[in-house]
């Protein structure tokens, strides 16, 4: 079994130009599945909120849901760095409910970090996150939680000024302390050069080559059809594999083709005579 990885191990990933391959994950089957393949790193997103529960965005999901697909996350994944997602409302109030929530993914959920959106506006509840022990990773660009103030699902950072937020946002996250940051649907000249200018590993999402790459699995698997991002490259298509092998199952009940022998139980040898009997008492 593979050594599992720490926050030291993706500082010297950076640091020896060796990029880190990381997927979400939701549930037992696929985290476990994750770990034997060998990603770096598994992401229990609130984009369980499309994927998961079929919401049309990230901003209903809840600690309960999150804290819960972590749990299940971790059972199929014991071995791989964890990150905890936190929610859209769960670290936005105080730095005393950031500290909080992010504790629960910690000690109930078993996540070895957690991550949150925003750049300078969240810098507080980071540094107070840092500050009670646990590991952040950052979140800047286009951030779903805020789709809303944002205009929709929309890349940042494609004028001076936007790219400006950007650069800034980084800047106060990892001046917060965040061991490592997300950047999601960003000029790749814009993360290309916060991965240059910030010592901390920089991952991405439609956002270019930089440190690392982070993919949905919905999208990554081809089982999420509501809509695929421009980004989303699709290396499995279980929408086809699924709705075939539900369509050969449901021919098979309906022509009694299955269950066949080997999916049967029989009498034991030997009590076949005693059964006769039994039966016929009923008749
Ligand atoms: O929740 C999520 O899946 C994310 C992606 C952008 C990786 O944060």
């Amino acid at each position: 079994m593979a050594k599992k990885l720490s926050r030291f191990d993706f500082q010297e990933m950076k640091d020896k130009g060796v990029q880190c391959a990381w997927v979400t994950a939701y549930d037992y089957p696929t985290a476990s599945f994750a770990e034997a393949a060998g990603m770096d790193m598994i992401l229990v997103g609130d984009s369980m909120g499309m994927i998961v529960f079929g919401y049309d965005g990230t901003v209903p999901v809840t600690m309960e849901q999150c804290i819960m697909l972590t749990k299940a996350a971790r059972a199929g994944a014991p071995n791989t760095w964890l990150i905890g997602d936190m929610p859209f409302m769960s670290y936005h109030t105080s730095v005393s409910q950031a500290i909080e929530n992010a504790g629960r993914f910690i000690k109930e959920a078993g996540a070895d970090c957690i991550k949150l959106e925003g750049g300078v506006r969240v810098a507080d509840k980071i540094r107070g996150i840092v500050d009670a022990g646990i590991v952040v990773m950052g979140h800047v660009g286009l951030t779903p939680q805020s789709s809303a103030a944002l205009g929709g699902f929309k890349a940042q950072g494609r004028d001076v000024t936007g790219a400006r937020a950007v650069i800034n946002d980084a800047i106060a996250v990892y001046e917060a302390g965040a061991f490592s940051m997300l950047v999601e649907g960003v000029p790749e000249e814009v993360t290309s050069f916060l991965a240059k200018k910030l010592p901390i590993p920089i991952y991405g999402i439609g956002a270019g080559l930089c440190d690392g790459q982070v993919q949905v699995v919905g999208d990554l698997l081809g089982m999420f059809t509501t809509f695929t991002p421009k980004f989303g490259k699709k290396y499995a298509n279980l929408e086809e594999i699924e709705t075939n092998a539900f369509k050969n199952y449901i021919a098979d009940v309906k022509a009694q083709k299955y269950p066949a022998d080997e999916h049967k139980y029989h009498i034991f040898k030997g009590e076949e005579e005693a059964l006769k009997k039994l039966l016929e008492e009923y008749k």
